[in-house]
């Protein structure tokens, strides 16, 4: 297919992309016809490296033999789940990863996207804490979809959306290099936490139920908070009733030289969203938390988020591979630090 085919479909019949986004203009871009390892061809044979990855979802590569063999190996039993009954890729997926987990995280709940993960930890948190309020990083990015998850990726112009979801509201990213507060570390003692808290605390609409970060920032401009700073974050949210969720999209599943971000600080969240290369390409995606909050949550009078009709077998069987690959011998991960 060439450029002037692409465009001719794309003005007649593609939902327009809004040309300020980073995707406006994706007619005009290379068309891709292939993709293998980290080469993707266009439709006219060239070839490219692919530095993104896929977006990080192939982590491992583009069609990776493992995952494809175990996609292919699901699609001989069945591709479609109804959400009514288990099956058993549904439930061997959820016990290998609960034991790669690090305790007291377990329980988990399989989705298709990022932007369902940020939607369902935040479901979960007001839901397990009865609260409404949920800080996020101001340069922090958790989404596309256009509520929650939207409202939440401070990084992307929260207000260019019509609707901003309420209880939503943001505390300065602790950026060392460009100090918020025109402080340094360590002698700041993480005064942009505190200022911030004392302003949320003023500003809260309702109880407060989470807060929600990235353990290293990514679309935000790849930063890393100072040592310390997700313990302190951790003592700030036990102070309020709070919940600490992660949304470990791009720093979870060995990315960082820890199975999960987290770890290099060494203070486990309550709440864990896990995307991109969760499927190996492949969309699916988790939410994990305790055994305790799932259970809190789950005897909320109001009804939790659940797997969507969409759940797809073969998604479940090409996650293993696509962290089995990454970290061959990959056991609970209980430590940290
Ligand atoms: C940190 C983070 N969270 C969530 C998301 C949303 O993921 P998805 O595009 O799969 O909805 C992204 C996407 O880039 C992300 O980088």
């Amino acid at each position: 297919m060439d450029q002037a085919r692409a465009q001719e479909i794309a003005d007649r019949w593609m939902m327009p992309t809004e040309e300020s986004s980073y995707m406006g203009g994706l007619e005009k871009r290379p068309i891709l016809a292939s993709a293998s390892g980290s080469t993707v061809v266009d439709t006219q044979g060239k070839e490219y490296l692919d530095f993104q990855s896929g977006q990080m979802g192939a982590a491992l590569g583009h069609r990776h033999p493992r995952v494809m063999a175990a996609v292919r190996k699901a699609t001989e039993t069945f591709v479609h789940a109804s959400n009514i009954m288990l099956n058993v890729p549904r439930l061997e997926l959820h016990e290998r990863l609960g034991r790669l987990l690090v305790p007291p995280l377990q329980k988990s709940l399989f989705l298709v996207t990022g932007s369902d993960t940020i939607e369902a930890s935040v479901d979960l948190a007001r839901k397990a804490t009865g609260g409404l309020d949920i800080l996020g990083l101001h340069d922090g990015l958790h989404g596309s979809t256009s509520y929650i998850s939207r409202s939440l990726s401070f990084a992307w112009k929260r207000q260019q959306h019509a609707s901003i979801a309420p209880g939503t509201s943001a505390i300065l990213t602790p950026h060392c290099y460009q100090c918020p507060v025109a402080s340094s570390f360590p002698k700041c003692e993480f005064l942009c936490l505190k200022a911030s808290l004392e302003l949320a605390d003023a500003n809260f609409t309702s109880r407060p139920a989470a807060v929600i970060a990235e353990p290293i920032l990514s679309a935000g401009g790849v930063i890393v908070p100072p040592p310390g700073y997700f313990q302190a974050v951790r003592r700030a949210c036990e102070e309020r009733g709070m919940l600490l969720i992660f949304d470990e999209a791009q720093t979870g599943l060995g990315k960082t030289g820890h199975m999960f971000g987290f770890q290099h600080e060494g203070v486990v969240p309550d709440i864990m969203a896990l995307s991109k290369h969760f499927g190996g390409g492949v969309p699916v995606s988790a939410v994990c938390t305790t055994a305790e909050i799932a259970k809190r949550a789950a005897s909320s009078p109001r009804g939790l988020t659940r797997p969507t009709r969409c759940s797809a077998p073969p998604a479940w069987q090409a996650s293993t591979p696509s962290w089995k690959k990454i970290w061959p011998d990959a056991r609970p991960a209980s430590s940290c630090g």
